[in-house]
């Protein structure tokens, strides 16, 4: 592959706080932006989804860009997030995906014997995604031009889950067995998932994302020894196929036990949830990255005093130093009270050091 360096960026986006804290550059306020901040949470975008189906407004440029920017603007927050999803990757390798009512994504012929694996194509050209690339660009013409647009894919890992599995699981052990019973057909799945991901995350970049974020979010169901086996090596190889000068974001969920290795598979910043203390999490990860997160979404349903409350909390434990980005530890629940989340990225941005600073 190995993709052209991204072309240069113009100084307002360059100097944008988000992309200074990805870079572990001083900022004057934290930024901040929320997984999932154009959702169902919004009526604007539920008044839309009652006339389009989901796949269809992921499908439609023009509507994907009024969603991304009319949640980022409506926000204030620091960068926007594509309006995709992780899952749009599997239609070109050849699985048939479907948002059912309810039920969430389903998989009508998911990967369950080792020869399932050699009818997965390897999506190797863009075409199939265009509908992705165009959006990125529109989106980037649309946004405020200091604004940065983050573009996003699966991790294999949690793509391979979805792809075994043929819905969300909460064991996984359908994926599990799988990877157990047959390493081989399970690295040969990966592997072509890491090339499908990388010619898709550099197209993104190509057509106007400033920043990359990689959604392993069901990784945290892994042992440490079974990430750095089955996991770890393919992360690797993807991030290091990943056009340079573009920051990465390595997401994760429940990741507790795995930031280390996580961290060591690569990624400018690592994304952290609620279920470690964020101070502690960068001392173990040590200075050269940057970290994003990591407020439990359940706290903004939570009346604004505790929200204000826990918010300055991790911004003491952040304590002013450079290459912390607030988000949310995981993304906004459907039923959120959108004035809260209005209020949280005020108060990021509002926040002034407590004598209790670093507690
Ligand atoms: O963060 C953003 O605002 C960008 C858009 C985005 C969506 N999904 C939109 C979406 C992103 C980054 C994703 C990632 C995604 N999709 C993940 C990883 C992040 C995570 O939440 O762990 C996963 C596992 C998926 C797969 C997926 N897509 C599921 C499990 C569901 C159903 C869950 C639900 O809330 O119903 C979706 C649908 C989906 N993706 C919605 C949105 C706004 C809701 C669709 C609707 O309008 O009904």
């Amino acid at each position: 592959m190995p993709s052209v360096p991204p072309p240069a960026l113009p100084e307002s986006l360059r100097e944008s706080i988000f992309l200074k804290a990805c870079r572990g550059e001083p900022t004057p306020v934290t930024p901040v932006w929320l997984m999932r901040q154009a959702g169902r949470y919004m009526s604007e975008y539920r008044d839309l989804r009652s006339k389009v189906s989901f796949l269809q407004l992921c499908k439609d440029p023009a509507l994907a860009t009024e969603v991304t920017v009319h949640a980022a603007e409506k926000l204030g927050v620091d960068a926007a997030i594509l309006f995709a999803d992780i899952l749009l990757i599997l239609e070109p390798m050849g699985l048939h995906l479907e948002f059912s009512k309810g039920e969430g994504p389903v998989i009508h012929n998911p990967v369950r014997e080792t020869s399932d694996v050699d009818r997965i194509q390897r999506f190797d050209a863009m075409d199939p995604l265009d509908y992705v690339a165009k959006a990125v660009s529109s989106i980037r013409a649309a946004l405020r031009p200091d604004t940065p647009l983050i573009g996003f894919a699966g991790a294999p890992f949690t793509l391979a889950c979805y792809a075994i599995e043929g819905s969300g699981s909460r064991h996984y052990e359908k994926a599990k067995s799988f990877m157990y019973r047959d390493p081989g057909a399970w690295n040969a799945l990966m592997e072509k998932l890491v090339d499908g991901t990388a010619v898709y995350l550099n197209a993104q970049a190509d057509a106007g994302a400033q920043a990359l974020q990689l959604f392993d979010s069901w990784v945290g169901n892994l042992s440490p020894h079974d990430y750095s086996r089955f996991v770890q090596p393919h992360m690797r190889r993807l991030i290091g196929k990943l056009a340079p000068g573009v920051p990465v974001i390595h997401f994760g969920t429940d990741t507790g036990s795995l930031l280390e290795l996580q961290s060591d598979a690569g990624g400018d910043v690592i994304g952290l949830d609620w279920r470690v203390e964020l101070n502690a999490a960068r001392e173990r990860l040590g200075p050269s990255v940057a970290v994003q997160g990591n407020l439990d979404p359940i706290v903004l349903f939570a009346p604004l005093p505790e929200i204000e409350q826990q918010t300055k909390r991790i911004l003491d434990q952040a304590a002013g130093r450079p290459g912390h980005i607030f988000n949310l530890g995981h993304g906004i629940l459907p039923n959120t009270p959108v004035d809260h989340v209005i209020a949280l990225v005020d108060m990021v941005h509002s926040y002034k050091p407590s004598d209790s600073a670093g507690v």
